[in-house]
């Protein structure tokens, strides 16, 4: 008999090493521990056992029904690990369309700003830049502003000390430039800017400029409208209107505000044009040759022209932005549509 219990443990290691599928395990295990199995066709024996020697033999049955038991469970086990790795590439499927990475955009404000450096890049102008806080002397002095010009109080510039300021304008760029190099010039200066505003649905105490200037021998007036109705028209479309204003800036001489047909309401009129059909987007002129002068340029040889124009303001316009506040609240569902 004991040796029969023997047998059935060398008979199950031979097996095993014969199966290498877990359905061939659980089979495995029917047949040595199932209802029918060998484990049980013992245990049906022992009443067939002199009383004496049933105790013993159940016992025996009993340690071997452990083993075989661990033994085969262990085997499930260990293919079961070896089969999940092997299910998980079975099962992936190479035609799902898959997870999109959501790809960053630029600002709406910095689309703006390379787009107009790209229609002035075509045009030859360079980009330049120049620093945020700035001395008096090139926000104010040097562009022929005034010591008593209202732009200078505490309610138009934010001080840093007397005569440290953060830019309110970037035609401070104009003179930055001018002091560094000799004509020909042709830049664009985009950057932003500070004013004491209060911030509403138009008005911000910081917001972003793009300064233009031009300087050469011969530089005309009909060369300034030249370059800003080409720009106008390649950024809004060949369809807008243009018109120019006279005006007055203290560093351009003569001086003229840009209006352009509301491109909201195409000059029907509406409540962002005021009803007037036309909304202001640049500041420009002649250079001033009292600029000239504090950069030490020729006045008898040269000649030329600036501009300014408000990125946000443009931004707006373009696709129909009602609130300025909307570009500074990093707002995902807004950035998300341009
Ligand atoms: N600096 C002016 C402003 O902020 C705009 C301007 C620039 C006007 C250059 C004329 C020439 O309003």
């Amino acid at each position: 008999m004991l040796d029969t219990l023997e047998e059935i443990k060398r008979n199950l290691q031979k097996e095993i090493k014969g199966i290498s599928t877990l359905k061939g395990a659980e089979q495995l295990k029917i047949k040595y521990l199932g209802r029918n199995g060998g484990i049980n066709d013992l245990m049906k024996l022992i009443p067939t056992l002199p009383v004496e020697k049933r105790a013993a033999f159940g016992q025996k049955i009993n340690a071997l029904k452990v083993e075989i038991t661990d033994t085969i469970e262990g085997f499930i086990k260990k293919l079961s690990s070896e089969a999940i790795p092997k299910i998980k590439s079975e099962i992936f499927d190479i035609t799902l369309p898959g997870k999109r990475p959501s790809i960053g955009k630029r600002h709406p404000l910095t689309q703006t700003i390379d787009d107009i450096k790209e229609v002035f890049a075509r045009l030859g102008f360079d980009v330049a830049y120049g620093p945020e806080v700035e001395l008096e002397h090139y926000n104010f002095e040097a562009l022929n502003i005034p010591p008593d010009h209202p732009s200078r109080t505490d309610f138009d510039t934010f001080y840093i000390r007397d005569d440290v300021l953060l830019r309110s304008q970037t035609s401070t760029v104009q003179i930055r430039i001018m002091e560094k190099q000799k004509p020909p010039i042709r830049i664009i200066a985009p950057g932003r800017v500070y004013r004491p505003d209060t911030v509403d649905a138009r008005h911000s105490f910081m917001f972003h400029q793009v300064e233009g200037l031009l300087v050469d021998e011969g530089v005309s007036f009909a060369d300034l409208k030249g370059v800003l109705n080409q720009f106008i028209k390649t950024y809004f479309g060949q369809n807008i209107q243009v018109r120019f204003r006279p005006s007055f800036f203290p560093f351009t001489e003569p001086s003229a505000e840009i209006d352009i047909s509301c491109s909201l309401c195409g000059g029907k009129g509406c409540n962002v044009c005021s009803y007037s059909g036309w909304v202001e987007i640049l500041g420009a002129g002649m250079v001033d040759p009292n600029v000239f002068k504090a950069v030490h340029y020729d006045i008898e040889k040269y000649t030329g022209f600036a501009f300014g124009m408000g990125v946000e303001r443009i931004t707006m316009l373009k696709y129909g932005i009602c609130d300025i506040r909307l570009f500074y609240e990093n707002d995902i569902r807004f950035l998300s549509q341009f």
